[in-house]
């Protein structure tokens, strides 16, 4: 038994508070008696009807998904772009953790449950992301230093990041390595490199804390394993 707010919370219909409101302004029947006192407990096998609606009682549900380029990452989309979640045929209605661009491709986490990507997204806990990026021109020499101190550009400040597996290509004049941020401001890998020079021309998120692309191809989607989300939850804590 739970009380009667938090599982018409956990429907994703109002918040605890506002729960409490369409309780006691007797708007919430319980197998089809009205109730209007705080106290009361349900079952989620209960009929619960808000304004005469029985309400869906939502598992958590949480994936990982290989984002293909061109669909957008936000739930609407004034040009009417394909959308990630699109590509998540389930019952629940999830989101995504964060954004990646129109064209980004790589590791994209959607769930229903709130507070966990609030937890993720957070910048106190600083979830590594790991991206494959793809720039224009040779990097310069002194790029890995500039973007191990942190950098300033464009009225935004961006903390520490960690580069490896520099390649140049000197034929083509590009350069190809991997970048591990710990935030996740808006075009943050784009904006940082441009602030040495460099224009971004390919970008792969290769790595979100512990969870990677391994056996997904592009467009593919698969439930977290409860020990991936118990990893995801333990890179926070040990941040706290
Ligand atoms: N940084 C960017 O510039 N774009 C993304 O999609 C993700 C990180």
């Amino acid at each position: 038994m739970e009380r009667l707010q938090k599982l018409i919370a956990k429907a994703g219909i109002a918040s605890r508070r506002k729960a409490e409101e369409l309780i006691t302004s007797g708007r919430v029947k319980v197998n089809g008696e009205l109730v209007t006192e705080l106290g009361t407990k349900a079952n989620p096998s209960d009929v619960i009807e808000v304004d005469n609606q029985r309400i869906k009682l939502q598992d958590k549900v949480y994936f990982v998904l290989y984002k293909p380029a061109s669909v957008i990452s936000t739930t609407d989309d004034q040009f009417n772009r394909d959308k990630v979640v699109d590509l998540i045929h389930e019952d629940e209605q999830v989101f995504p953790i964060g954004r990646l661009d129109y064209d980004t491709t790589g590791v994209l986490i959607l769930t229903n449950d709130g507070d966990f990507a609030n937890m993720l997204m957070h910048p106190k806990y600083e979830i590594e992301k790991e991206y494959y990026v793809k720039v224009k021109g040779l990097l310069r020499k002194d790029a890995s230093k500039l973007l191990a101190r942190g950098l300033r550009f464009e009225d935004e400040i961006y903390k520490p990041a960690k580069v490896r597996n520099v390649k140049y290509d000197d034929k083509k004049e590009n350069t190809f390595l991997n970048v591990i941020i710990t935030e996740g401001k808006y075009h943050q890998v784009k904006k940082m490199f441009l602030s040495l020079g460099h224009e971004v021309v390919k970008l792969k998120r290769v790595r979100y804390g512990s969870i990677t692309l391994d056996g997904l191809y592009e467009g593919q989607y698969r439930a977290l394993k409860p020990h991936e989300i118990k990893t995801l939850y333990n890179l926070a804590n040990n941040k706290s």
